[in-house]
């Protein structure tokens, strides 16, 4: 089978600088979601037609995908004459979707060519029943005979009424040579003044080939992205199929549509996500922990009964029975071992905490390595800038460390295990010897009387 993806249109209707096809959905942009779906229907071809920003589209084509570029958009019948003219290939079979329909999903796509197939049509369409079908192609029918799409604009106050909407989704049991004639016959005598692919439908009926239609009852799936409020919606489903399929698996949601979900979020049972959480992403959350407000975790690993509150999580592994936030950063490659704890308005950036330490309260730290059962007090920095080489470096803090609040320690140094540093101290050199006293303080004086003696 091939596949041919229509995907040269200028995205008018999504008013942006940038192809349609190239904004998120939920941590992956909408042609990669196509581009997968479309892959594990193992076609021996796919191709897209481009022509809106065409660099940019090929460059997110993988090595199977080929291209031909629609100089003119003139239309979907146009950009599937332009995609398959010249073509050699006579084998039949042929699906087409568009770009801009990403939550179409495998199974759908199979079931339309399989029912194709059983039906001996020559042409299968794709179709749902919505309750406001604006905007799309509605599918004029003769009980199971389709005769015709007939588009918004074109269409009649009785067309219009029907709520079976073409979904953009066709399968040619025809050869590319046959489908080409049927295309060159278009005309363009429209609102729109294009040529449009539903016409193929009358085409079809006119050679008396048989058109059926496989009308989908999932009718978020056919969701058509032309609008920011399209792209919303679409968000929106991709988001709560998540949330079934992890309900599904055990896990609570508290207030589910509050809740932003990537299709690629593993989580466990009974882990409780609380309301206005986004968890993108390869993400992995294990078993009963709870995921609180506000909460936004990306491309992250969370073992089994840690509690993340109101923070921000990105590319970070946290172990089990660790507690994060609230209003806790942490960015890239940073790494709690377990019962570790982080506490409100820390940063830490590519470091290991390790096993029952914790960074209770107001700190930064950056590259740096705490090992166990050490306490960071409120305010401690690690400066790992040097501001004249330009470099990052290294604060390593031995197990069974206490520093003291305010501290802050310039790398590169290194703290041996069990040393106290004095609140107030700033470290510029390493300390080799376990269990020493870390103290950089002026003598503190005391002056007797001294306020009541000024006021006077
Ligand atoms: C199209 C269908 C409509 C259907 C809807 C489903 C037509 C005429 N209408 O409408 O019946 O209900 O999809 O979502 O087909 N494109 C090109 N070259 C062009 C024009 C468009 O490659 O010259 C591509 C676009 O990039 C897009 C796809 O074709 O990916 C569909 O075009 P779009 O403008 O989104 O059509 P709709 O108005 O949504
Ligand atoms: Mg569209």
């Amino acid at each position: 089978m091939i596949i041919v993806v229509l995907a040269a249109g200028k995205s008018t209707r999504f008013k942006s600088s940038k192809h349609k096809a190239l904004h998120d959905l939920l941590g992956k942009k909408i042609i990669e979601r196509t581009s997968e779906t479309l892959l594990k229907l193992n076609p021996t071809k796919i191709i897209y037609v481009l022509g809106h920003q065409l660099q940019e589209i090929k460059a997110e084509l993988k090595k199977q995908e080929d291209f031909i570029e629609q100089k003119e958009q003139l239309g979907t019948g146009h950009a599937l004459l332009t995609g398959l003219e010249g073509f050699k290939e006579e084998k039949t079979g042929i699906l087409v979707t568009c770009i801009d329909t990403p939550l179409l999903t495998e199974n759908t796509l199979k079931k339309l060519i399989d029912s194709t197939k059983a039906n001996n049509s020559q042409v299968g369409i794709l179709t749902t029943k919505i309750a406001n079908p604006f905007g799309y192609g509605r599918v004029v029918r003769d009980g199971n005979k389709v005769n015709a799409i007939v588009e918004e604009k074109d269409a009649t106050k009785d067309e219009r009424a029907i709520n079976e909407i073409n979904a953009g989704v066709y399968y040619f049991n025809l050869s590319p040579q046959e489908i080409v004639l049927g295309l060159k016959s278009l005309k363009n005598n429209n609102q729109q003044k294009e040529y449009y692919l539903t016409d193929m439908i009358e085409w079809a009926n006119q050679q008396g080939h048989t058109v059926t239609a496989l009308c989908t009852e999932d009718s978020n799936e056919v969701l058509g992205i032309n609008t920011r409020t399209d792209l919303a919606e679409a968000i929106k489903n991709l988001s709560s199929r998540s949330v079934s399929r992890l309900q599904a698996e055990g896990v609570t949601f508290i207030n589910p549509e509050s809740s932003l979900i990537s299709p690629e979020a593993l989580i466990e049972a009974d882990t409780i996500v609380y309301p206005n959480c986004v968890i993108l992403g390869k993400t992995k959350i294990a078993s009963d922990c709870l995921i609180g407000s506000n909460t936004f975790i990306q491309d992250s690993i969370i073992g089994s009964n840690s509690s993340i509150k109101y923070s921000y999580i990105l590319e970070t592994e946290i172990g089990n029975n660790c507690s994060v936030g609230p209003f806790a950063n942490l960015r890239p490659g940073t790494k709690l071992m377990d019962e570790a704890s982080v506490g409100d308005f820390v940063e830490i950036k590519n470091s290991t905490i390790a096993s029952r330490s914790k960074v209770p309260h107001l700190s930064y730290i950056g590259d740096s390595e705490i090992g166990e059962d050490v306490n960071i007090g409120a305010g401690t920095i690690t400066a790992n800038f040097n501001a004249i080489t330009g470099q990052k470096n290294q604060t390593i803090i031995g197990n069974n460390v206490k520093v003291g609040s305010n501290s802050v320690l310039v790398a590169p140094v290194n703290i041996a295990d069990g040393c106290m540093v004095a609140a107030g101290t700033v470290i510029t050199e390493n300390v080799q010897d376990e269990d020493s006293l870390i103290i950089a303080r002026n003598e503190l004086k005391i002056k007797k009387g001294w306020v009541k003696e000024k006021r006077k």
